[in-house]
């Protein structure tokens, strides 16, 4: 059975949901069959995929054609795309317009835009129109250069109250469900409390409703760093630069073709 952004909402308190990104058909489908709830076409595309420093290059255009990827594969899971810096933070009718593309001619099913409360009055009139949106607090990786860096948030009490409230401002436009992330363990935990739609986290402790992590790093697929939250399930660098290796000896040595 298809899992729709009601399945979603409705594991909380059931089970941990498992979501991860996937950026292609290939990747999307081992996700699928593997069990995972949501699949998000991450913006981080940018960063694993096409060689750029940060996500903010990431245009509408290079989502459309990834989403579009992921969606052929035809999972279970649900598939959410991401919306690129420059068009959440745009004219109102352009992100709309951007949300539209990204289900109607790419087959998302639901749309992620990052930010806490100062988003919430656009994000209501998103999901007034009938958009499903899951929304991103804590580290926003959209926000590189204001930040300066990547760190945790949440450590002061000032912080903490205002992810809760940035938390509670988002549910109460209907948005189905909340990344946050690299958010304080402890404070994740109770921002998951005070919500009920779920809380889906990364690098923000075990409290959360439910965990995300970038593929290429779960792979071992990521060249650059790699942060300390995230646990290795393989190491396919290793194997394809291995692989790569190993054909190149056979065919300068003449092994292939035998
Ligand atoms: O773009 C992305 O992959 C994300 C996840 C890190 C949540 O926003």
């Amino acid at each position: 059975m298809r899992i729709s952004t009601q399945t979603i909402s409705l594991l909380k308190g059931e089970r941990p949901i498992v979501a991860v990104t996937a950026y292609d058909a290939i990747i999307a489908r081992y996700a699928d069959e593997a069990g995972v709830d949501l699949i998000l076409v991450g913006d981080s595309v940018g960063t694993t995929q096409l060689g750029f420093e940060t996500t903010i290059p990431v245009t509408l255009d290079m989502m459309l054609h990834h989403t579009a990827a992921v969606a052929r594969a035809q999972p279970k899971a649900l598939v959410v795309a991401d919306i690129p810096f420059a068009v959440a933070h745009g004219d109102f009718a352009e992100l709309l317009s951007a949300c539209c593309r990204l289900m109607q001619e790419a087959g998302a099913e639901a749309i992620k835009i990052e930010g806490g409360a100062a988003m919430a009055p656009t994000i209501e009139r998103l999901t007034r129109a009938g958009i499903p949106v899951l929304a991103h607090i804590g580290l926003l990786p959209q926000q590189f250069h204001q930040l300066g860096g990547y760190r945790k948030f949440g450590r002061s009490e000032a912080e903490k109250v205002m992810l809760v409230d940035d938390a509670l401002a988002l549910e109460q436009v209907g948005c189905f469900a909340v990344i946050c992330e690299m958010v304080d363990g402890a404070v994740a935990g109770a921002i998951a409390q005070a919500l009920t739609v779920p809380l889906i986290g990364i690098g923000s402790g075990p409290h959360c409703d439910g965990q995300i992590l970038v593929a290429n790093d779960l792979l071992g697929m990521t060249t650059g760093y790699v942060p300390s939250f995230v646990k290795q399930y393989a190491q396919l660098g290793e194997q394809v630069k291995g692989a790569f290796a190993e054909y190149t000896e056979d065919v300068k040595n003449g092994k292939f073709p035998s």
